[in-house]
């Protein structure tokens, strides 16, 4: 199979599996990481198949859809093992989609190569930004999270079986995550897009919060 072919039979594969999704995870999601993490690459470099594979699939083993992580990434592992590709290739894949998940604010990040690093930034920056606060309110209601309430405090957790089992308001995600993305990004091109990403959310909450006390 030529490359083409490969990445052509992964985007079915994916939205076969990603079809219907109304968490903020879709098919456009994928679509919208894979093309910044190409844009990304022009710039930092890094080898672009394993780029676009991992994106592509990145969220298809997703801990919160599966029973376990390991289940998750056996689906990837298969797909990857049916296309014929290398076993160093399929690993780097894997490596990356393990990887590429934020697990709270206090949990550090562990990727390591440049292909994972592009790949997590372009994920973080479809967390952030107009789209960013879209998909947060979207995977809110899907999970039955209250919008906002104020009598809550913001929380930030230190442990990523904290942050999976935390039960905050959606607006409590901005300060458990997308506020802090932007000082978690890995290359200098994908920073100056979410120094500006950033910015708009700090107008939305602006504006959430000024309308909010108005009613006072
Ligand atoms: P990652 O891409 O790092 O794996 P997730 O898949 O957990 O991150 O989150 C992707 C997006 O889904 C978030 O940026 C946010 O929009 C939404 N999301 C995840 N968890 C929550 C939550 N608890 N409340 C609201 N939105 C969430
Ligand atoms: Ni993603």
């Amino acid at each position: 199979m030529s490359r083409d072919q490969v990445i052509n039979k992964t985007i079915d594969f994916v939205k076969a599996k990603l079809e219907g999704d109304s968490s903020g995870h879709d098919w456009w999601h994928i679509y919208r990481v894979w093309n910044l993490s190409k844009k990304i690459q022009e710039k930092e470099k890094g080898d672009l198949f394993i780029i676009e594979m991992a994106a592509l699939l990145h969220d298809v083993a997703d801990w919160k859809f599966y029973e376990n992580e390991e289940a998750g990434l056996m689906v990837v592992r298969d797909w990857l093992i049916k296309i014929d590709l290398s076993s160093d290739i399929i690993e780097e894949i894997i490596y990356i989609i393990k990887n590429v998940s934020y697990k709270g604010a206090g949990v550090k990040d562990q990727m390591k190569t440049l292909e994972g690093k592009i790949v997590q930034d372009a994920d973080r920056l479809d967390a952030i930004g107009a789209i960013g606060v879209a998909r947060t309110f979207a995977f809110g209601g899907k999970f039955g999270s209250e919008m906002h309430n104020p009598e809550e405090d913001a929380k930030l957790h230190n442990s990523f079986e904290e942050y999976k089992n935390s039960k905050g308001t959606t607006i409590n995600h901005f300060y458990e995550k997308l506020l802090l993305l932007k000082d978690r990004i890995n290359t200098k091109t994908a920073k100056e897009i979410a120094l500006e990403r950033h910015n708009y959310m700090e107008v939305f909450l602006k504006q959430f919060y000024d309308e909010w006390n108005s009613l006072k």
